[in-house]
């Protein structure tokens, strides 16, 4: 029979080895159990960095990307006129706390200011101006946050949607040809050389686009481009990628001696659409068993996936926070609701947050 001395010295065993890993699980966050793979980032705004939704930032990530405020149209809203209010309210939060920060973005076609390619008459401004223009965008903004943004997206979706095409018939590209690409990364590797230099795109494991995006990253590295490696932004589904193509195409962009970032990652329960379009009659949207089901098997997949290649993944930020708010609400059907983060509209853990930290 045992005794109560024995059975109290049992009890302080259990809860010695026990006691630390409870107090771990609720405090260590995705960044934790990622510590030794990559480090996990989130987009956020300024509007993100209190309450409730700062302590899940908090806990959960190490590096975080401004979702909108470095774009062009946001920071730089007139050729003399800078708007760093929401940029510094980011970085700040990123320096208080010890996150990283991945800049977001410095040369793409959309969210471009009104100023940009035109003069003064409303003339389209020549290809030299255009690239002054681009380099003292990028002096400036990079040597602001010099030593604060270890990562820059250099060049945002370049590539035609049309899989026939190649380039982006843009006004960039209209205006100063394939040249800004390579410009934009010397500008800001001049700017600041410690920084790491990303090329970003969406589609990037669809063969036809991969084809592609490797054509232009093999021209760049080529052409001894400071290029360090390709963004995918990671919109993906519960259809899309495959683990072949997911595999595939990270291996392809590895081959040119380039790393890879994941920048965007949400994982929709819808598939791909890109042109606005009306809610259907009954289309449906709630997140319904079989769908968070699906959902968990393409996170297991993909973080799987990350872990196998931590030698050429070097990061991973999630599109928004949760599913209380992500841009695919809305988009491309309005009213239409999405789930495609990790944690739910209270800011509570999903269950493919568990098939992502165990392994
Ligand atoms: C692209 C851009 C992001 C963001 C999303 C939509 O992926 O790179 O900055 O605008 O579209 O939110």
């Amino acid at each position: 029979m045992q005794t109560l001395e024995q059975i109290r010295r049992f009890r302080s065993i259990l809860l010695l080895i026990f006691l630390p890993l409870t107090t771990f699980a609720q405090k260590a966050g995705l960044k934790d159990y990622y510590k030794n793979y990559l480090p996990v980032g989130v987009a956020v705004a300024p509007g993100n960095l209190n309450g409730n939704e700062a302590s899940l930032i908090i806990r959960e990530f190490n590096s975080i990307t401004p979702e909108n405020a470095m774009k062009m149209g946001p920071i730089h809203p007139e050729e003399n006129r800078y708007y760093w209010k929401d940029a510094d309210s980011i970085v700040n939060f990123a320096q208080r706390h010890g996150l990283k920060v991945r800049g977001h973005n410095l040369c793409w076609h959309e969210q471009t200011p009104a100023w940009l390619f035109t003069d003064s008459q409303g003339d389209t401004v020549s290809k030299e101006v255009l690239l002054q223009r681009l380099k003292d965008h990028i002096y400036t903004v990079v040597k602001r946050y010099k030593g604060k943004i270890y990562a820059w997206d250099v060049v945002n979706e370049a590539i035609d949607d049309d899989s026939t095409k190649f380039l982006r018939n843009s006004a960039w590209y209209k205006i100063c040809g394939d040249e800004f690409i390579a410009k934009a990364f010397e500008y800001a590797h001049e700017a600041d050389p410690q920084a790491l230099l990303f090329y970003n795109d969406y589609n990037t494991e669809r063969p036809e686009k991969r084809e592609r995006v490797y054509r232009l990253l093999k021209q760049l590295v080529d052409q001894g481009v400071p290029i360090t490696g390709v963004g995918l932004q990671a919109h993906w589904s519960i259809f899309e990628p495959s683990a072949g193509e997911l595999q595939t195409a990270i291996e392809k962009y590895a081959s040119l001696g380039l790393k890879v970032q994941i920048t965007e990652l949400d994982v929709s329960v819808y598939p791909w659409e890109k042109n606005m379009r009306s809610r259907r009659p009954g289309e449906q949207d709630s997140f319904t068993p079989e769908l968070e089901e699906r959902q968990r098997e393409q996170y297991k997949m993909i973080f799987d996936m990350f872990r196998k290649y931590k030698n050429i993944i070097t990061g991973v930020t999630f599109w928004n926070i949760s599913d209380r708010h992500t841009w695919l609400d809305n988009y491309p059907v309005p009213g239409r609701k999405n789930y495609p983060l990790l944690f739910d509209q209270n800011l509570r853990r999903k269950q493919a947050y568990q098939d992502v930290i165990t392994f």
